[in-house]
């Protein structure tokens, strides 16, 4: 079986109005430069596009359907999880159909992809329901058969910014430790960070990916933009559990800057 060609897509931060920026960046342009590089170049086309969340920047509706009109014709579902600028509820509404799917799982060719919804309203943290920890013992016990690969909006680590880690997900653990009982996960992919962290934690590799508009800076204590232009991150998954990965950023692109505020 060939592999699975897995995008990640991450923090878009899109707004109603086509001129939204974000850091100085208009995001809605960030992303059609972004979709323009992965797409105008002659490697493999993906099977699947995962969207990490913070999708909107403004809780609009209009943000959500840019991204639709974005993604809605590359020939690959989309799956889309909420972040904390998200609603949920319009995300479910305007996200959830025809070729898109909001949260859930999915089978990815002999491979498992399992959602978490990690949004707590209000917050910028993360943190996941028991209910929802739950959910996730019994989908990943149905699926011990083949590699899983999990996707959510707060990474379940400290990455080692004091700043983005306080605002992290609160409950890691708890979500680490359900994980565990489950080697068939074989690895997460979060956003929010707005920057590449690839660890272990516990028995699970741990990855984030470059936003698709403005970059944080790694390992600062506050809160610092990185001149680093916008990105993604491909995934490969291989029928045996293997997977290579690679974070790209399109340069030429002009980077983020201005006020500071969170996530
Ligand atoms: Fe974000």
């Amino acid at each position: 079986m060939p592999p699975v060609q897995l995008l990640q897509l991450t923090d878009t931060h899109l707004y109603s109005d086509a001129a939204g920026e974000a850091y100085g960046v208009n995001t809605a342009r960030s992303l059609d430069r972004v979709l323009a590089s992965v797409f105008a170049g002659p490697g493999p086309r993906p099977d699947a596009i995962v969207v990490t969340g913070d999708v909107s920047d403004d809780l609009s509706a209009g943000s959500n359907l840019r991204l639709r009109e974005a993604l809605g014709n590359r020939g690959a579902p989309v799956h889309c999880l909420p972040g904390n600028h998200d609603d949920p509820r319009l995300m479910a509404e305007l996200l959830g159909s025809d070729g898109f799917r909001y949260c859930g799982s999915a089978e990815l060719a002999g491979w498992g992809l399992v959602t978490v919804d990690t949004h707590l309203h209000g917050e910028v943290g993360g943190w996941i329901s028991g209910a929802a920890l739950d959910r996730l013992d019994r989908d990943l016990a149905t699926r011990r058969d083949r590699p899983v690969i999990v996707a959510m909006h707060h990474p379940p680590a400290a990455i080692g910014s004091a700043w983005l880690d306080r605002i992290g997900l609160g409950n890691a653990a708890e979500f680490l430790e359900v994980v565990a009982r489950h080697p068939q996960v074989r690895a997460v992919i979060a956003g929010h960070v707005h920057q590449v962290f690839d660890e272990l934690r516990g028995t699970v590799r741990v990855m984030t990916a470059p936003s698709t508009c403005v970059q944080f800076a790694s390992g600062t204590a506050d809160f610092a933009v990185d001149p680093r232009p916008p990105g993604y991150r491909w995934l490969t998954l291989y029928e045996d559990g293997a997977i290579t990965t690679e974070a790209a950023w399109i340069e030429g692109m002009p980077a983020g800057a201005g006020p500071a505020r969170s996530g």
